[in-house]
């Protein structure tokens, strides 16, 4: 099983770190691969044909975002658009990571996937746009291609 790890953090590391050895991790930080740099994500993923992508790439400055709005729905909203466009154009699965920041924090008990959203920051709705941008598609029927993922190389 060959696996793209986008990003270079904590997970990306993590995952590189833990993967079984049977399996390939090809990793691509940042300085390999901006994300938001549509063109060079299908690119890539057309070239490695990897059968899984991990996105462990994210804007995670949770106070940073409220000042630099623009860049984290870059990198955690519009970038996974692409994303997921290249996965679905390469037939490969893609592992997207939310976070407890999509949610308002009112929650006494563990939050589900299944619970309301509501975030309460930048990052946190940031993140929430992501992930809308892979349930959209993923949920999309067969041969749908929504407005935003019409990208080309
Ligand atoms: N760690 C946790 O406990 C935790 C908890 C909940 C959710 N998550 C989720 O897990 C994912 C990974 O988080 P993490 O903890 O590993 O974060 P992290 O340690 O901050 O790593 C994020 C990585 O993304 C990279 N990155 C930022 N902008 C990029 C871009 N435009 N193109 C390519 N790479 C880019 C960063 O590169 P630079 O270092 O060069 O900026 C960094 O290597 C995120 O989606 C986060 O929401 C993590």
């Amino acid at each position: 099983m060959k696996v793209l790890v986008l990003g270079g953090g904590q997970i990306a590391r993590a995952v590189g770190a833990t993967a079984p050895s049977e399996h390939q991790t090809i990793a691509r930080a940042r300085s390999e691969l901006d994300i938001v740099d549509a063109g060079a994500v299908m690119r890539t993923v057309a070239e490695i044909k990897p059968d899984w992508v991990v996105n462990a790439a994210a804007y995670t400055a949770v106070d940073l975002a409220e000042d630099q709005a623009a860049q984290a729905y870059a990198v955690n909203d519009a970038a996974v658009a692409s994303m997921v466009q290249a996965a679905a154009q390469q037939g490969c699965r893609l592992v997207h990571l939310s976070t407890d920041f999509v949610f308002d924090g009112n929650s006494n008990r563990a939050y589900l996937t299944t619970d309301q959203t509501g975030p309460l920051s930048v990052y946190g709705a940031s993140k929430l746009g992501g992930e809308h941008k892979v349930l959209e598609l993923c949920c999309a029927p067969p041969g749908y291609m929504p407005p935003w993922a019409r990208i080309s190389c």
